[in-house]
């Protein structure tokens, strides 16, 4: 069985998603480990609750970006993981860092890209006012949120709907469309081809 690693900065609700399906075996994989870059982060007390194993540290830790990413990359290498699952992991990843992982990180962003990128896709696409945002999965490189794009969906901003009602809907989908990607991921259905993704 393929083995994944998680990584999440934040709230975990994804990450708990994910193991979620794992455990129910709607994912076949193993997970590895749970990483975060926040001591704080909901997705480090979901993960030990499920009973999955949790790793921690932050680029304050090291002498330089570059060497907490090599020690990240230590870890995936010693838990010889083949997919890497970004859930709401909030660092630009070095360049380094995706040679060595290059097409096994995957990425989800709470928008259509590209447009809004960054952290507050959600906020940004309602505050710009437009009348369709969603969901995207693409696999990871060294830009914000760039790299071949997966899979999408369109969630439709219904007029006078507030924007906790609109983060509510979008976490919804992200829900359902990031374990089907990452079983597209692990049965070998994606084939990159430059920067489009072929479905097999
Ligand atoms: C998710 O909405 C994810 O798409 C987003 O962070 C949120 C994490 O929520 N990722 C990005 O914005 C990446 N640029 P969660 O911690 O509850 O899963």
């Amino acid at each position: 069985m393929k083995r994944i690693a998680i990584f999440a900065s934040g709230n975990g609700t994804n990450l708990e998603n994910i193991l979620k399906h794992v455990r129910r075996r709607r994912i076949r994989a193993e997970v590895a480990f749970c990483f975060s870059d926040n001591p704080k982060a909901g997705a480090l007390r979901r993960a030990r609750r499920l009973g999955f194993s949790t790793i921690m540290f932050t680029p304050g830790h090291f002498p330089s970006k570059k060497l907490y990413e090599h020690e990240l990359t230590r870890h995936i290498k010693r838990e010889k993981v083949d997919y890497i699952i970004l859930a709401g992991y909030m660092r630009v990843l070095g360049k380094e860092f995706i040679r060595v992982s290059r097409n096994r990180i995957l990425n989800i962003h709470p928008a259509i890209l590209p447009s809004f990128k960054g952290t507050h896709a959600i906020k940004d696409a309602y505050d710009y006012g437009v009348k369709v945002t969603g969901v995207t999965v693409h696999f990871a490189d060294d830009s914000v949120d760039g790299g071949p794009v997966i899979s999408q969906e369109a969630v439709p901003i219904q007029s006078g709907e507030s924007l906790p009602s609109l983060e509510k809907r979008i976490h919804q989908v992200e829900y359902r469309l990031y374990p089907k990607a990452i079983n597209l991921l692990l049965n070998g259905k994606l084939k990159i081809k430059g920067r489009r993704v072929i479905h097999k």
